[in-house]
């Protein structure tokens, strides 16, 4: 098969795959995730492909997909199962239907069970099976529209009497490994080693997982389509600059200061220990106070906060306010005082 065959793998483990057709430069990219637009779009380049489609195996409760932004982005459309609650897929897909991406067919296998919407999709030698199953684990079914008795049915009467030379490439990798077969699974992977229904959904609901980080985070953006945390801070960060803390203390213990400190956290924070004259104006109430604490907008701002988060959005919100000469302190207060520098209390 003349493919050309990219596995995009993060810190935490998620895996997404771009594949593309060697002959037409068509190329489909599964279960994309937030973090890796610009590699996605990089390697695209690259690789001389152009995205014809986007595609996830199922919601993802468990990190932040990046379909909805990248379709709209590159101007793709984004294949979900038909059972997805999400508003912006552009095409709802079911079992036995099929997306075809230049030359290379990808063949849907509805595999509910993790997630009502959960799908594997199987490409000629080999299998992308989402959380239906991973090297060594199955996806939990503990989470929102998770079943373990579909997932039992999924496995045993659909996936695992697939072709058992079939590739594995799951959505999930908590190993040094990029891939399995079917075959290594049945025959090593713990749960799949209760073959009998009631001995495997026992095992899957006594499981007792932690919740993951940002599950409901994750579910919002997903589901719904809205920014997550680190997107709106990413998005003000390109819109501010900063300055570093050595430079903050040089102009403020200077003999002519030429900047106005504001200090946008809570005012308890700000009473135990602030950078020397520092003013107070929470990042709740910047939109309200500027026009009576900040007449002049053409005076040099640097805002900080506790890390440097909430600075970053606070400065970009005041740049759109007009205040263009409006700076975020590099990091925030919590280092400054590791750095050994001077602090104030109020009263
Ligand atoms: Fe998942």
């Amino acid at each position: 098969m003349d493919m050309i065959f990219r596995q995009i793998r993060t810190k935490q483990g998620c895996q997404s795959y771009m594949i593309g057709c060697k002959e037409t430069c068509a190329a489909i990219i599964i279960d994309p995730e937030i973090s890796q637009m610009e590699h996605y779009q990089g390697l695209a380049t690259q690789d001389g492909l152009v995205l014809h489609y986007l595609l996830d195996t199922h919601t993802h409760a468990d990190h932040f997909s990046a379909s909805k932004v990248l379709a709209a982005k590159m101007d793709v459309p984004l294949i979900m199962h038909n059972n997805s609650p999400a508003p912006f897929v552009d095409i709802r897909v079911d079992d036995g239907e099929m997306v075809i991406v230049g030359q290379l067919r990808f063949r849907i296998l509805h595999t509910p069970g993790h997630t009502a919407d959960s799908m594997c999709v199987i490409m000629d030698d080999r299998v992308f099976t989402g959380d239906t199953l991973l090297i060594g684990g199955t996806g939990r079914t503990d989470l929102p529209t998770g079943d373990p008795e579909q997932l039992y049915d999924s496995l045993f009467n659909g996936l695992l009497k697939l072709n058992p030379d079939l590739i594995v490439y799951p959505a999930h990798i908590y190993s040094e490994r990029c891939h399995s077969t079917l075959a290594e699974e049945i025959a090593n992977n713990p749960r799949l080693q209760k073959t009998h229904r009631d001995e495997f959904v026992e095992q899957m609901r006594t499981l007792d997982l932690k919740m993951p980080t940002h599950l409901t985070e994750a579910l919002r953006t997903n589901l719904c389509g809205g920014k997550n945390v680190s997107q709106l801070i990413a998005e003000a960060a390109k819109k501010v600059s900063f300055m570093a803390q050595d430079e903050v203390l040089r102009r403020i213990q200077s003999l002519h200061p030429d900047m106005l400190l504001i200090d946008v956290r809570e005012k308890e924070a700000y009473d135990q220990a602030h950078i020397p004259s520092a003013i107070h104006i929470p990042r709740g109430q910047i939109e309200l106070r500027v026009n009576d604490m900040l007449p002049d907008p053409t005076k040099r701002i640097l805002v900080y906060c506790e890390c440097g988060k909430i600075s970053t959005l606070a400065t970009a919100t005041l740049k759109e306010m007009g205040f263009g000469r409006a700076v975020a302190l590099d990091l925030g207060i919590c280092s400054w005082k590791e750095n050994g520098y001077p602090v104030e209390k109020s009263g």
